[in-house]
């Protein structure tokens, strides 16, 4: 097995969820942590929660430059995580959504190939890359085609670049329903859905970020795992 002392793992949307629980995680295990994201509320209030020894920097998936210079600062990345949501999330009918709102979540997927772009060329020769997709890709209801088509595009972009990338690896995590930031915009009512929303889950509960975090630090420290997609969701996947 790799072992993550001293090695320089790059997280973008490292400041919340299951990306902070990466960062927090591999900082745990002696890496060097570079965490980023958009926004600076974000960033502030990761530090309260993270090791001192994280370096935040604030960044979106979309500014190609910004990801160039601060992949150019790092200098060598042992291990690139892609865990930002980058995207309006659109649920409604795919024939009641416009082209427009449609393509709009493909936002994460291009925010992806920018980072994937820039931090290769930094990646070292024993190297791993890893994106996060969802449950949706290949189980979703009604409404959530555009998100499904996201994840399938993210899921099949982890295979191609594993074969192209070789010997440096490059993997998928799949997260289920996981208690995240991601679903604040329910407020008081958090709780009671995820109850609900349990019960199609044959462990009937949701996940936690630290359990996505475990799968990806798998990935990443496994050095005969590419090309593959880890699901981490209660079974949600099963029929
Ligand atoms: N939670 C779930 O149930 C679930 C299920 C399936 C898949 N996922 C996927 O898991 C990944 C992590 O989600 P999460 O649940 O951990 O959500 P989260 O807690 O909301 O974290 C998302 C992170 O992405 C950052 N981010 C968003 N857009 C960005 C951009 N354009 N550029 C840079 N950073 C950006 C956010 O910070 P800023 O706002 O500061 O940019 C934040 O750090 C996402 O890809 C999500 O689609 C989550």
């Amino acid at each position: 097995m790799q072992t993550l002392e001293n090695q320089n793992v790059v997280i973008i949307g490292g400041t919340s969820g299951i990306g902070l629980a990466t960062a927090i995680a591999a900082a745990e295990q002696g890496a060097n942590v570079w965490a980023a994201s958009r926004s600076e509320g974000t960033i502030d209030k990761a530090k309260t929660q993270a090791p001192d020894s994280i370096r935040f920097s604030p960044l979106d998936t979309h500014d190609v430059t910004g990801l160039q210079q601060l992949f150019a600062e790092i200098g060598t990345i042992h291990h690139l995580v892609s865990a930002a949501t980058g995207a309006n999330r659109t649920m409604a009918p795919f024939m009641e959504q416009t082209a427009e709102q449609f393509s709009e979540a493909f936002n994460k997927f291009w925010g992806y190939t920018n980072v994937v772009r820039a931090g290769v060329p930094h990646l070292s020769a024993d190297g791993s890359v890893v994106l996060v997709s969802g449950v949706p890709a290949r189980k979703c209801n009604p409404g959530m085609s555009a998100i499904s088509c996201v994840g399938n595009a993210v899921e099949g972009l982890g295979r191609a670049l594993a074969l192209e990338l070789a010997p440096r690896r490059v993997n998928v995590v799949a997260p289920g329903i996981i208690d995240t930031a991601m679903f604040d915009w329910m407020g008081d009512n958090k709780a009671t859905n995820f109850i609900r929303m349990s019960q199609n889950i044959p462990l009937k509960r949701v996940g936690q970020a630290n359990e996505v975090a475990n799968a990806i630090l798998f990935v990443m420290t496994t050095p005969f795992v590419t090309g593959t997609t880890i699901d981490v969701d209660g079974g949600q996947l099963l029929p």
